[in-house]
């Protein structure tokens, strides 16, 4: 029987719109490290976004359209979304009851949806953004600036504007539309599609085309200088915060962006993105890099000291490893971290300094290997052995199976894994496929022994 939820209703009750054996979508994805991420039952194929933001106000206010396909009989599904006030909910054009406990969510469609049912969910939200703040990791999520906002954080930070399935297991092509007032910009991930004003807002509009983990999604408003350019035949943008200087280290790091990916391109394989780009910040508060996907965003520490190229290799180098190929849970980040510190290491040596053996050596022997690269903890995933004991990892294969083989399964990795998601497992049996021969026992020592493996 189908009866009628009148929309906002209390979803506490028994969904008695949906038929007999359909049952509420989980409200975390699964993942052990941070249960409440992502939600079970559906998988979002795409996102529309289109939010208008006043600074003078630190109003936002959203209208978001979402395609996704029930992996379960569903009655009911969760969206991640903190704060925020949801006006209204729509599946597929029908108004649906919503309610909200905590960061979540809760959504019951009119009728039930059945497993392998395409449908769409349109949610209007307003309110003022608060960020997500983690003792241990850091705050993530839509950050009010003098002159605008900043949209960004890892794990955690899209769910603060917009709802959203929040793991990067879920990940799904994203268009952006950011009215802003005049005069100011509003930069996100992948393609630019023009920008035009009425009425003293402009609205900017940019496409990602290639499935984004949420975490990836960024939103940059305020004063900036935005450079429109074209490299290997794809758009190229870079903003540099207007209170940076002209012409400064962030400017002439980011100028060397192009350049970068093509080297790595030359060890790791195509360029994964259909465009490229940078984003300076001036605001100290953002005191990380994170590889925004198409479109990294820096944080101005990295450039209070002169150019600063590594940064740029390291979250270049994340186009392929995190952001192409994503985790399917957090413990697995050393396979995002290893690889960008080890790609560093690779530029180092081709721009003439150290060698990548030498880095290898002069870390092995400061690293406490009491610290595992591989599963470090919810609180350590940001940890210096995820980072170096990752790279360590990488180099000790390389050393292992040799320059040829080694090559081989990095492109053949990111090739066979492009706009997927992929676990350390899967790694070890592709390099083993790859190579020849066993390696376990080389991963398991250099990611999670206790004890200095020997030197390979
Ligand atoms: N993934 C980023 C990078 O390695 C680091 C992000 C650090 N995040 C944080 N909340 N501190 O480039
Ligand atoms: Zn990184």
């Amino acid at each position: 029987m189908l009866v009628a939820l009148s929309a906002g209703g209390c979803t506490g009750r028994r969904d008695e719109s949906a038929p007999e054996g359909f049952r509420p979508g989980a409200p975390g994805i699964g993942d052990p490290y941070f249960p409440t991420y992502g939600n079970g039952g559906y998988d979002v194929a795409s996102y529309r976004l289109q939010v208008r933001y006043d600074p003078a106000t630190d109003e936002l206010t959203g209208d978001a359209s979402i395609e996704a396909t029930a992996t379960q009989d569903l009655s009911r599904f969760n969206l991640d979304l903190a704060g925020l006030t949801v006006s209204s909910v729509q599946v597929d054009g029908t108004d649906a009851a919503h309610a909200r406990t905590g960061n979540e969510l809760v959504i019951t469609p009119a009728t039930g949806l059945g497993r392998g049912d395409r449908f769409g969910v349109r949610v209007r939200y307003s309110g003022k953004p608060v960020p997500i703040t983690n003792a241990e990791l850091g705050s993530g999520g839509l950050l009010h600036t003098s002159d605008g906002a900043i949209a960004l954080g890892q794990p955690e930070s899209a769910s603060t504007w917009f709802p959203v399935n929040d793991h990067p297991l879920d990940k799904a092509t994203y268009q952006v539309e950011a009215t802003v007032p005049e005069g100011l910009a509003a930069l996100s991930n992948g393609v630019p599609g023009g920008s035009s004003t009425d009425a003293g807002w402009t609205t900017w509009r940019w496409a990602e085309r290639a499935p984004m983990a949420s975490y990836l999604v960024t939103l940059v408003i305020g004063s900036y200088r935005v450079s429109t350019g074209t490299h290997a035949g794809k758009p190229l943008v870079t903003a540099i915060a207007a209170d940076l200087p002209a012409g400064g280290p962030a400017e002439r790091s980011l100028a060397r962006t192009g350049e970068i990916a093509d080297f790595l391109a030359t060890r790791f394989g195509p360029y994964p993105f259909d465009a490229y780009g940078g984003i300076a910040l001036a605001d100290s508060r953002i005191g990380y890099a994170l590889e925004t996907q198409s479109r990294p965003v820096y944080g101005p520490a990295f450039f209070t000291e002169g150019p600063n190229l590594e940064v740029v290799v390291h979250e270049l180098a994340h186009q392929w490893f995190g952001d192409s190929v994503s985790i399917e849970r957090w413990s697995d980040l050393w396979l995002n971290e290893g690889f960008a510190s080890y790609a560093e290491w690779l530029w180092t040596e081709h721009d003439g300094g150290p060698s990548a053996q030498a880095r290898f050596e002069q870390e092995y022997a400061r690293t406490d290997w009491a610290e595992p690269a591989l599963d470090p903890g919810p609180s350590e995933i940001f940890s210096r052995a995820v980072y170096q004991r990752g790279a360590l990892a990488v180099h000790a294969l390389r050393r292992t199976v040799g320059d040829e083989s080694f090559f081989r399964i990095l492109r053949s990795w990111a090739a066979e894994k492009r706009d997927g998601n992929a676990t350390t497992d899967e790694l070890v049996a592709h390099a083993e496929r790859v190579a020849g021969r066993q390696l376990r026992p080389l991963f398991d020592a250099w990611l999670s022994g206790t004890t200095a493996p020997p030197l390979p």
